[in-house]
């Protein structure tokens, strides 16, 4: 048997870590061969909600389940990790601005990038999944500057999931047949649900579907879907979060299928113009634990260009936004 690594999860307590934990724990992540410890963080008010999450684990005798850590220090949770699922963050509340829902995650994820910084493995592979996903991994990977910047990752894997479905709706096929997807930019409705490279059963999915269908109901119908499912279901998506979580950090461990790439948020080098620093969702290719930006998508259409440069300024605004508060 492996030894043990160290998986820290925040928003323990929380309804997505209740759809992730026990997946995690049964090996789905990172192997059924990987005995994990969980370290599990959450704010005092929850400690005893995450106790009953605790009490459930345990109950399920998992056999790779190594340890659990439950606290609300976070260099505890962060101590050693060599996974960090950032899950939980401040939700907007009634009468707030978009500025002081940034402004207060900015203050949760600065203290957890430095934690991070301070006592997590020098190889910790972390993704932000609390919104704004990607601007929060920004706050925390400024936060962490002992850490390369390419440990922190933002998930748009959920929007990458959504955007296979409805093509493979579309088109009559599963999402097998589904691949090259692309997701650039903010996990927002200003992402870009991008086909010019997407094939289905190898064949380019821009000859299979209009182009109408694609641009006036595809794109906002994957960019809105998590509003569709609140008002579905009154409540946000949690176990479609969840099983993306999982898959994200899955694919950075063990690598894209050959042919195929994910959508991650990942840090800019400035890539296909876009800025450097910003944590951007891209096509990326996974090989060794390690992710590369896909080169040569052609994103040379008027249609594209404005897409991926709306996203990539909302981006750059929530930055803006809290730029006061960065390192
Ligand atoms: P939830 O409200 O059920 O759980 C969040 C948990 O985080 C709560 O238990 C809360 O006590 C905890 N928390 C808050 N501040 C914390 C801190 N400083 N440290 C540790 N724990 C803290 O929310 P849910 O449904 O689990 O969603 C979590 C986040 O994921 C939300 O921000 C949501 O918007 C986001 N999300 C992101 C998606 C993506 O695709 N990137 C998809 C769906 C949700």
């Amino acid at each position: 048997m492996k030894q043990p690594v160290r998986v820290a999860v925040t928003g323990a307590a929380g309804n997505i870590s209740y759809a992730m934990l026990f997946r995690i724990a049964s090996g789905e992540m990172l192997g059924k061969d990987q005995p994990v410890i969980l370290q599990l963080l959450e704010i005092a008010p929850a400690l005893d909600a995450l106790k009953g999450v605790v009490m459930e684990l345990e109950d399920c005798a998992f056999p790779l389940l190594a340890g659990i850590v439950q606290t609300d220090d976070a260099t505890v949770a962060f101590k050693d990790v060599d996974y960090a699922l950032l899950v939980g963050s401040r939700p907007r509340g009634p009468g707030m601005e978009r500025k002081d829902l940034l402004e207060a995650n900015a203050a949760i994820f600065s203290a957890q990038g430095k934690a991070l910084n301070d006592v997590a493995s020098r190889d910790v592979k972390a993704l932000v999944v609390g919104n704004p996903a990607n601007t929060n991994a920004v706050i925390a990977q400024r936060n962490a500057p002992d850490l390369d910047p390419r440990n922190f990752t933002a998930m748009t894997r959920l929007d990458h999931n959504r955007a296979m479905a409805q093509l493979a709706g579309k088109t009559d096929s599963t999402v097998n047949d589904v691949k090259k997807m692309i997701i650039w930019g903010n996990h927002s409705s200003t992402q870009y649900p991008d086909l010019t490279a997407c094939t289905v059963n190898g064949k380019p999915a821009l000859d299979l579907v209009d182009r109408t269908w694609y641009e006036g109901t595809y794109i906002p119908e994957v960019q809105q879907r998590g509003a569709a499912i609140i008002k579905a279901r009154g409540a946000s998506s949690a176990a479609s979060a969840a099983n993306a979580a999982i898959a994200h950090v899955r694919t950075w461990v063990m690598g894209t299928d050959e042919n195929d790439w994910v959508s991650m948020g990942v840090y800019s080098n400035g890539e296909y113009g876009i800025a450097k620093g910003l944590i951007y969702s891209f096509p990326v290719t996974c090989a060794n634990g390690d992710w590369s930006i896909v080169d040569g998508v052609d994103v040379s259409s008027e249609f594209s260009k404005e897409k991926m440069a709306a996203t990539e300024q909302e981006l750059s605004e929530e930055r803006d936004a809290v730029a006061h508060l960065l390192p």
